[in-house]
């Protein structure tokens, strides 16, 4: 497969070693050589139950996913008088952004019997919005404005009548919301070291080429060890991108429950760094984040993927895949490159990560193995998995 991430040279500001957080410079700056990089054996195992049981689940989402806040979109999906649905945690949701700019999260159900306001997951660029069921109307920021026949009320007060706000806050380019009203948001896991890192990759002034959404028979964990570690990339990308990264630890750093790796790309010698202050760092060196609890950010050199793994049973995950270019194509030919780019990405991510997690499940729902063994190209998933069992 050829590689179009290669010939996609859109004219635009490019990330460049300047541009980054120090952290993140100084991360970079530790990545050796291939020929230099060394491997520590490690074995660490898991049990199959937190993979396939009903108990972890629970659990999971008692402790986590409906004790903080969860990472439900990206900031650059929404300009300013704007509103998406969103019901991939299995929660019926609205998260706008209002004309001066603030981001804001409802549950999206009406305030006369419940029904959904907007039942389809498309950006509205819209002030206000129609309930379908009596056309009860809506504010993006939630008021209650318009009420049908309205005489026929008695003692309706519009004002106490809004949609119910949920805590929303943007993190990064990242719309993070807490999902349970009942627990004040405690956003003490989310590092702002890894927004501060993901602003300057420009997440949050990114432009949103692409979007789509997976629904995957595998449990969320499945899914997301792919993208922790390095071992498989060879292997599992061996036809498409395999060749282009090395077979070497990632240099990671942990920010709480958050986890940074960067990577060479194949042939990165330190040297290169300093060869050309005006060069793609993306060139040279891959971005892995995990933001707590479920969000995988990985950099490609023309643009950004961001993923968000939202669990939704033992073993099924709704996959919130975003491409993230720096702006919108400018001319048909960085069009075709990007669209070139997006095919390639959701071949790889879907086809072949997401085809991996799909097999491996149905391995584990059959019970085998007993436990998961982790080596010492994948010790950054353990350091992971110690960081989310500390909350459990
Ligand atoms: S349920 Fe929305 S207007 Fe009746
Ligand atoms: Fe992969």
């Amino acid at each position: 497969m050829s590689d179009v991430a290669e010939v996609a040279r859109p004219a635009r500001k490019l990330t460049t070693l300047a541009d980054l957080t120090p952290s993140q410079i100084e991360a970079i700056r530790k990545i050796p050589a291939e020929k230099d990089a060394v491997v520590v054996p490690f074995g660490s195992t898991r049990p199959n139950a937190i993979f396939t049981g009903q108990a972890r689940y629970d659990r999971e989402q008692e402790r986590i996913f409906r004790r903080y806040p969860v990472p439900v979109t990206v900031s650059a999906l929404l300009e300013p008088g704007s509103i998406v649905a969103n019901d991939s945690y299995g929660f019926p949701m609205l998260v706008s952004r209002t004309r001066d700019g603030t981001i804001k999260a409802f549950v999206n159900a009406c305030q006369h019997k419940g029904s959904k306001i907007i039942e389809d997951c498309a950006v509205h660029k819209q002030g206000r919005m129609t309930c379908p069921y009596h056309a009860w109307t809506y504010g993006i920021d939630g008021k209650l404005i318009g009420v049908s026949r309205s005489e026929a009320f008695q003692g309706l007060d519009k004002s106490q009548r809004g949609l119910i706000e949920l805590e929303a806050r943007e993190w990064g380019g990242i719309v993070y919301v807490q999902l349970n009203r009942d627990i004040p948001a405690d956003w003490s896991n989310l590092s702002q070291q890894v927004a501060d890192d993901f602003d300057a990759l420009g997440i949050g002034s990114a432009h949103v080429y692409g979007r789509k959404t997976f629904d995957l028979n595998a449990n969320w964990k499945v899914v997301l060890e792919p993208f922790l570690e390095g071992y498989h990339v060879q292997r599992l990308h061996a036809a498409s991108i395999g060749d282009r990264f090395q077979d070497a630890p990632n240099i990671v750093d942990m920010f709480g429950p958050n986890i940074r790796q960067v990577s060479g790309r194949i042939g990165y010698v330190p040297e290169m760094l300093d060869e050309d202050p005006a060069a793609n760092v993306h060139k040279l060196v891959t971005h892995a984040y995990t933001a707590f609890p479920n969000c995988v950010v990985v950099t490609s050199q023309y643009y950004t993927s961001v993923m968000l793994l939202m669990p939704r049973g033992p073993d099924r995950t709704t996959v919130e895949y975003f491409m993230l270019t720096p702006e919108a194509a400018a001319t048909p030919k960085a069009e075709e490159v990007f669209a070139r780019s997006y095919e390639l990405i959701l071949g790889v991510f879907g086809g072949e990560d997401f085809r991996a997690a799909e097999i491996s499940q149905q391995g584990l729902n059959a019970g085998v193995p007993q436990e998961t063994i982790y080596c010492g190209l994948e010790t950054n998933i353990i350091r992971y998995y110690e960081a989310i069992e500390a909350l459990l």
